[in-house]
């Protein structure tokens, strides 16, 4: 079972053993260069390759990315094409480098709004490198952190349909057992590229005590030299998880 940060302390180390990323700003990269967004969104591409090679060297276990969210729908239905086409042309070219890197992959979000031939990829990209442990990559794809508690609630009262009768019973532990995430641990360190600093419905639960770090570094241009820089600022911060500094 995987330790929560409110029922106990969790261990962490000088890296953090799971980063959690949103990777934004791609548009914006690419607007300031007069280029169209989605060309952006495949320079985008690189920076996932140059940090999931830096997270491996670093000794980072678990690696989440958020693609796309189950509020990216509501963009111009091109700019939606293009990143379900670049989603698909990615599996498909990077898949086996990932499996011989021992990177295990998942995604996770409502993967049932993905066309077929998207969720066949997927399925076999998982089963493909589920004998890795090096790092676990995941991709959060058409997901949202309401979506994902709402999901879990039903799941669990699917599975124990006698804790509807008697709520007081349902634990922490009984719940986050149905996230998508409940794999890993929660995330220690927390990066937002493109300068906005909010959530936008990502691991909401997740994140309860994550360290957040925001820089204005737009994601195409996000490279090994800021992950480094983003590791030395949470080297530095004392997680306290409600208790005092002198209690550490
Ligand atoms: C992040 O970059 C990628 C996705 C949300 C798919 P954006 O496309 O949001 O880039 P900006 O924020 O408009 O610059
Ligand atoms: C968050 O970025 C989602 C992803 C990076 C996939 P957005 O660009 O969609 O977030 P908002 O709309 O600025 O909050
Ligand atoms: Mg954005």
């Amino acid at each position: 079972m995987i330790l929560s940060s409110t029922q106990t302390i969790p261990e962490h180390s000088a890296v953090p053993r799971h980063l959690a990323i949103i990777m934004d700003g791609n548009g914006r990269w690419a607007t300031r260069r007069l280029l169209p967004r989605t060309a952006g969104h495949m320079r985008g591409v690189q920076s996932v390759r140059r940090v999931v090679e830096g997270c491996g060297k670093a000794g980072v276990k678990y690696l989440t990315l958020f693609a796309f969210s189950s509020e990216n729908w509501r963009r111009p239905s091109d700019e939606v094409s293009l990143l379900m086409r670049l989603f698909v042309q990615t599996l498909e070219k990077e898949v086996h480098k990932l499996e011989k890197q021992g990177v295990r992959l998942r995604v996770v979000g409502d993967l049932s709004r993905f066309e077929p031939k998207l969720q066949q990829l997927i399925k076999d990209a998982e089963e493909k490198t589920a004998h890795n442990d090096t790092l676990h990559l995941t991709i959060a794809a058409n997901y949202g952190g309401r979506w994902d508690i709402l999901n879990a609630t039903r799941q669990l009262l699917l599975a124990q349909p006698e804790l509807a009768q008697h709520p007081e019973k349902i634990t922490e532990a009984d719940f986050s057992e149905y996230l998508s995430m409940a794999f890993a641990p929660e995330p220690d360190l927390f990066i937002r590229t493109g300068g906005e600093q909010r959530i936008s419905n990502f691991l909401i639960w997740q994140l309860a005590y994550t360290e957040l770090y925001f820089t204005d570094v737009y994601w195409p241009d996000f490279g090994a030299k800021h992950l480094q820089t983003a590791f030395e600022w949470y080297q530095n911060r004392e997680r306290r998880f409600g208790r005092t500094s002198a209690q550490l």
